[in-house]
Parts: structure tokens; C-alpha cells; sequence
């Protein structure tokens, strides 16, 4: 059993990864400045666990409160989620965005050398695909190519960390290429709960069930897929937080960098998704087809082989729990 930090660990994904980890017995330490959370989520972890994560309300940038994170906790490795992630946001704010996610990435790597650290497993994202190969995207596919600032800091800290890993034979790097993360901890008591409009499906098609939007926008029905619409590869959260258990697993015993999917390797369409809520749910959700989202692939899915069989972890919950949990999240809040 390890004590891991978790940065942004009362995020969406950060939030389920420590339930998981806690119950596997592991020892979580949160560094959050709840930019895009709040306290409050820690409490929820617990109310889960019986198990309460040691908390600091630090940015992770902040060297001098790292480093005093550190000199207190013997953290054994990271997982690093804090960052940025709105795609729209980063187009808009680009320097902000490499500002924020690169100096966060490079003060934890620098921090952790100072403290023999070295154990890091990296929230990346199946964005840095770009629209370079065909899918299913292999671990081997061609990065780069992203369309927007956001995707570029995920392709930059991923190569920030091999690099870093490369100059230190002790230093084992794990980077996880999330698909779409959508669903909730079937407790309701955490989920996602984005600032403002939605910029993702399913938390657009959950506030569109609770009333507070009136239709979804249907980005394009004239791609080349089965139905015009767009393909994702939609991950429950539970699943991929899972996978960061299996991920600290498998960095325990190997150095350098080793790259994972997270997916299911499933595609399914924006409309499929929208009849599967309403079927899961029992409820109608009012769309119109809008015009393309700029930058948005007609497929993205994975080939999740590698992750099989490397960490025996494997996404095991289907589309209709997402739904169904995603919704008893968003009822929660109201
Ligand atoms: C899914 C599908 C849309 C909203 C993005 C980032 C990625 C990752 C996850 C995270 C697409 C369609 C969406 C709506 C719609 N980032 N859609 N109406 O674009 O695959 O991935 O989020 O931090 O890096 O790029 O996910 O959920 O936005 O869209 O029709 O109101 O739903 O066009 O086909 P995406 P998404």
C-alpha cells in the first residue's frame, strides 16, 4: 500500500480516483486549490470511505507549499490531475492555459526530485491523437495535430515527463489517455458538476433533464458515421478511476514511461447516447441539430488491448449505468 498525492484530487476524476484507492487501502493526500471544486468534496469522500484524505487548499504551482506538502507527508507517488480542461477556455485564454498546466506540471516534477519522489501518473487525454490516424487509436498512434491550446498541454507535459523520465533511471512515468469520462459515483454524492454552461455531452443532456436548459445542441448530423453523428468513446468514471489503481499497481514495479488508453473501445453516437438517457431514465430530452462544433473529430475510440493486458484492468460498466448514475448525480443537486 502506497500514500499517494492526488493534485486536483477534489476534481471529477480526482474525486472517484481517491474513493477507489481508499478502499483498496491506500493512503490519499489531496493537493487542490478548488478552482474548479470545493471542500465540501472531501467530506463526500469520506461519508463513502469511512476515510478521511489528508486535504491542502495549495496550487500546485506554489513551490513553497509543495515543498512543505512534501516535507510533511512521505508521499511514495502522484497522481497528477490538476490542470485546466475547458477546450473553449483555452482557446480564448491560451497563455493562461500553458501558464497554468505546464508550470503545475514542472514544480510537482522538480518537487518530487527534491523529495525522492518518484512515482508520477499523468491525466492525460485522448486529444493528443488529433485527427492524425484512423481509429481505433493505439498507444503507438501518431500524436499531435491537436485542435485547440488545452490538447497542446497534454501533449507537452507528456513529453515534459517522458523526457524527465529518460534523464532518470528511477523515475516511472505512467501516462493515462482518457476517452470521454462521463457517469457518477453511484452514491450520488460526487459526479460532475461544471461551472457555468456545459461544454460536454453528457452534463448538457443531465442539466437539459433537470430543466435548467431547455434542448441540447446536436453538434452536426453529416459526419461519416452511421448515423451523421459524432462517435466518442464514453468511459464510466468509476471504470477509469479504477484504472488509476491499476496504474500505481504497475508503477510500483517498473521505471520509464509507459502509455495506457482508458476507454472501452466502444464507439457510440451522440444521438445513441441521447436514446439511451432518455431510455435509462425514462425521460425525453429535447434536441435540434445545430451546425459542426469547430475542431470536433467524426470518430474517436480506443484500442484498449494494451491496458488488458498490461494491467489487467479492463472498463467494465456499459452506457446505461453511465446514464442512469450521471442522472441520479444531477438530481442530487437539486
Ligand atoms: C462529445 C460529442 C460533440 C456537446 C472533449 C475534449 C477532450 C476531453 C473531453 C476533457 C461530440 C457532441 C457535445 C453538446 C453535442 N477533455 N456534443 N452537443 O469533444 O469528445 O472531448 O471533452 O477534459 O479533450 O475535447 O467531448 O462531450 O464535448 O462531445 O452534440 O452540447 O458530443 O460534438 O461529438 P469531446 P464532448
Amino acid at each position: 500500500m502506497s500514500k499517494v498525492l492526488l493534485t486536483g484530487g477534489t476534481g471529477f476524476i480526482g474525486s472517484h480516483t481517491a474513493v477507489e484507492l481508499l478502499e483498496k487501502g491506500h493512503e490519499v493526500v489531496i493537493a487542490d486549490n478548488l478552482s474548479n471544486s470545493s471542500r465540501d468534496i472531501v467530506d463526500r469522500i469520506e461519508k463513502i470511505t469511512g476515510k478521511r484524505p489528508a486535504f491542502y487548499e495549495i496550487d500546485v504551482a506554489d513551490r513553497g507549499a509543495l515543498a512543505a506538502l512534501f516535507e510533511k507527508e512521505s508521499v511514495e507517488a502522484v497522481i497528477h490531475f490538476a490542470g485546466y480542461k475547458a477546450v473553449g477556455e483555452s482557446v480564448a485564454k491560451p497563455l493562461m492555459y500553458y501558464r497554468n498546466n505546464l508550470d503545475t506540471s514542472l514544480t510537482l516534477l522538480e518537487t518530487m526530485a527534491r523529495f525522492g519522489c518518484h512515482r508520477i501518473i499523468f491525466s492525460s487525454s485522448s486529444t493528443v491523437y488529433g485527427a492524425l490516424s484512423p481509429c481505433p487509436f493505439r498507444e503507438d498512434s501518431p500524436v499531435g495535430g491537436c485542435s485547440n491550446p488545452y490538447g497542446w498541454t497534454k501533449f507537452m507535459i507528456e513529453k515534459i515527463l517522458q523526457d524527465a523520465a529518460r534523464a532518470d533511471e528511477q523515475l516511472s512515468v505512467v501516462l493515462l489517455r482518457y476517452f470521454n469520462p462521463v457517469g457518477a459515483h453511484e452514491s450520488a454524492l460526487i459526479g460532475e458538476k461544471p461551472g457555468g454552461i456545459p461544454n460536454n455531452l453528457m452534463p448538457f443532456i443531465t442539466q437539459v433533464a433537470a430543466g435548467k436548459r431547455d434542448h441540447l445542441n446536436v453538434f452536426g448530423d453529416d459526419y461519416e458515421t452511421p448515423d451523421g453523428t459524432g462517435v466518442r468513446d464514453y468511459i464510466h468514471v468509476v471504470d477509469l478511476a479504477r484504472g488509476h489503481v491499476a496504474a500505481l499497481n504497475y508503477a510500483e514495479k517498473h521505471t520509464g514511461t509507459e502509455i495506457f488508453n482508458l476507454g472501452t473501445g466502444k464507439g457510440t453516437s451522440v444521438m445513441e447516447m441521447i436514446r439511451a438517457f432518455e431510455k435509462a431514465n425514462g425521460l425525453t430530452i429535447p434536441f435540434v441539430i445545430a451546425p459542426r462544433r469547430p475542431g470536433d473529430l467524426a470518430f474517436s475510440y480506443a484500442e484498449t488491448g494494451k491496458a488488458e493486458t498490461v494491467l489487467h484492468w479492463k472498463a467494465e460498466k456499459n452506457i446505461e449505468d453511465m446514464c442512469r448514475d450521471a442522472w441520479r448525480f444531477e438530481k442530487g443537486l437539486l
